[in-house]
């Protein structure tokens, strides 16, 4: 599974890209306002730190305005991958970019019908958001059961990217289904990191260590 991280915080982005285990970052204009920063300059600097593609999302809601905001957001790098909502106009500029070569992240999907409708528009990824549905008492993890059913069903080429994710649980359920992504806030992929035996191994060893007065090198 492939591990991208949701955020528009390049320190974050960055120290991510040094583990080797970072595969794409996604944001949306939320994380936008939360950076403080200028969209078209964070995206650039973002796309510099990782080869995977970087999801930039329109805001313009009708066809025609997206096509010209994703005109603009493919000319800054290779790997950006235009995002747009899951809806008719929406589809219609999935359709058109993923016909000229771009990558297309379809965003705010939230069930399985919606996920076929993305594959048929040739989507590059998909976007269902599984904390979201959580948060009103649904099971978001059903969601990507059903699409990886569907998709597997006609070899759809559209990959799972699991978003609005909140904890471990939701990344270790991703995996066991065979979602072909995740995104991540950093704090939810640092907190893989964590269990309280590593931090009582760690310990342990460093008390005996000290009982021998040695140092390596
Ligand atoms: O970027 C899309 C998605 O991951 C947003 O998550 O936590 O705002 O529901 P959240």
């Amino acid at each position: 599974m492939k591990f991208f991280v949701d955020t528009a915080d390049t320190a974050d982005i960055a120290e991510l890209a040094a583990t080797g285990l970072l595969d794409g970052v996604t944001t949306n204009p939320s994380l936008i306002a939360k950076s403080g920063r200028q969209f078209l300059d964070v995206v650039k600097e973002i796309c510099a730190l990782t080869d995977g593609p970087v999801s930039a999302e329109v805001v313009a809601i009708d066809h025609a305005g997206m096509m010209r905001e994703a005109e603009i957001l493919r000319k800054l790098a290779d790997n950006v991958c235009v995002k747009v909502p899951l809806t008719l106009d929406g589809l219609k500029t999935c359709k058109a970019l993923t016909g000229e070569g771009t990558q297309v992240n379809v965003t705010l999907c939230f069930a399985p019908a919606q996920a076929l409708l993305a594959a048929k528009a040739g989507a590059t990824f998909i976007s269902p958001f599984v904390g979201r549905l959580d948060d009103i008492g649904q099971d978001g993890m059903d969601l990507i059961r059903d699409i990886r059913l569907i998709y597997d069903n006609y070899a759809f080429d559209t990959e799972i990217l699991v978003a609005s994710v909140r904890h471990p649980i939701h990344i270790l359920e991703s995996a066991r289904i065979g979602a072909d992504v995740m995104t991540a806030p950093p704090a939810v992929i640092k907190a893989l990191f964590n269990h309280p035996l590593t931090d009582k191994g760690i310990a342990g060893f460093m008390a005996d260590w000290a009982k021998t007065g040695q140092t390596i090198g």
